[in-house]
């Protein structure tokens, strides 16, 4: 029998091949550990990948506070109406500044349901408020108002124009043409018309509260540089409360004043 030599065998932990196989493993698996770490921060370690404008703007730049509003002043607008035209509420009439058409008549007129010595005609919306500011009237202090004069035509305006200058104006430059002034007094008449109104009840309720009715006083004490008018508790003009309220809050004393135009205490004709 012959025996043909046998190669011993060697085990499997001592063949080089082995080896290679564990080494092999061992690196793949350190390679996948490193990009399971290290991928989220730098990004991958096998593909180059360009991050994305908000990736790069969240992790590099300083974020933006958030802008805290200002709030932004709303100025009163002047402009909003016409001084110029008699519809506009805001309309001036004065020594200078005559109604553009003498024949000028208000529309709509309506009469105030409330007691008056003569009419209480007046331009609708004038006449509303004023309503309701007798009624405000009454029901704060139990007193009564009444009207004295409303709207009056040109015509009306130059029966009772005398020459008296610094009390009525000249037919054609009366803002109760308007159908927006009106002469207030007392519900029993006493000083009406009369200077003394304005230490009445009602003329210092007036003074302080027509405002919020959107009516002005205007003709006040010690304007007539201003007016060309003397003093007129009992006269008040409807001009709306945006405007009425604004002046208030102002102190600003006359139409004139407030919208920068020159004062008017004569006629043209007068020098
Ligand atoms: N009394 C005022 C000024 C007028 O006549 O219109
Ligand atoms: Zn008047």
């Amino acid at each position: 029998m012959s025996f043909s030599a046998q190669r011993p065998v060697t085990p499997f932990w001592r063949r080089p091949s082995t080896w290679w196989i564990v080494s092999g493993v061992v690196v793949i698996a350190a390679v996948v550990a490193g990009i399971a770490v290290l991928g989220p921060t730098t990004g991958s370690l096998l593909v180059k990948t360009t991050p994305s404008p908000s990736a790069t703007k969240s992790r590099t730049a300083t974020p933006t506070p958030t802008p805290t509003p200002t709030p932004t002043p709303v100025g009163f607008n002047k402009q909003a109406l016409s001084i110029d035209d008699p519809n506009s509420l805001w309309v001036i009439v004065n020594k200078h500044r005559p109604l553009a058409d003498p024949t000028y008549v208000p529309s709509p007129l309506s009469d105030a349901p409330v007691s008056y010595a003569y009419a209480s005609t007046m331009r609708s919306e004038a006449a509303d408020a004023l309503t309701a500011m007798f009624a405000a009237y009454t029901a704060e202090t139990g007193g009564e108002m009444m009207l004295q004069s409303v709207y009056r035509s040109y015509d009306t305006q130059a029966e009772l124009y005398k020459g008296d200058d610094t009390l009525t104006a000249r037919p054609g430059y009366s803002e109760h043409q308007t159908g927006l002034a009106a002469d207030i007094g007392d519900i029993s008449g006493e000083c009406a018309v009369q200077t003394c109104f304005a230490d009445m009840q009602a003329g210092q309720w007036l003074a302080a509260n027509a405002w919020q009715f959107g009516f002005v006083l205007r003709y006040p004490d010690g304007y007539i540089d201003t007016t060309g008018y003397e003093f007129e508790p009992w006269h008040y003009r409807f001009v709306g409360t945006d405007l009425s309220t604004e002046m208030h809050n102002t102190g600003t004393p006359t139409l004139e004043d407030f919208f920068g135009l020159e004062p008017a205490p004569r006629y043209p004709d007068q020098g």
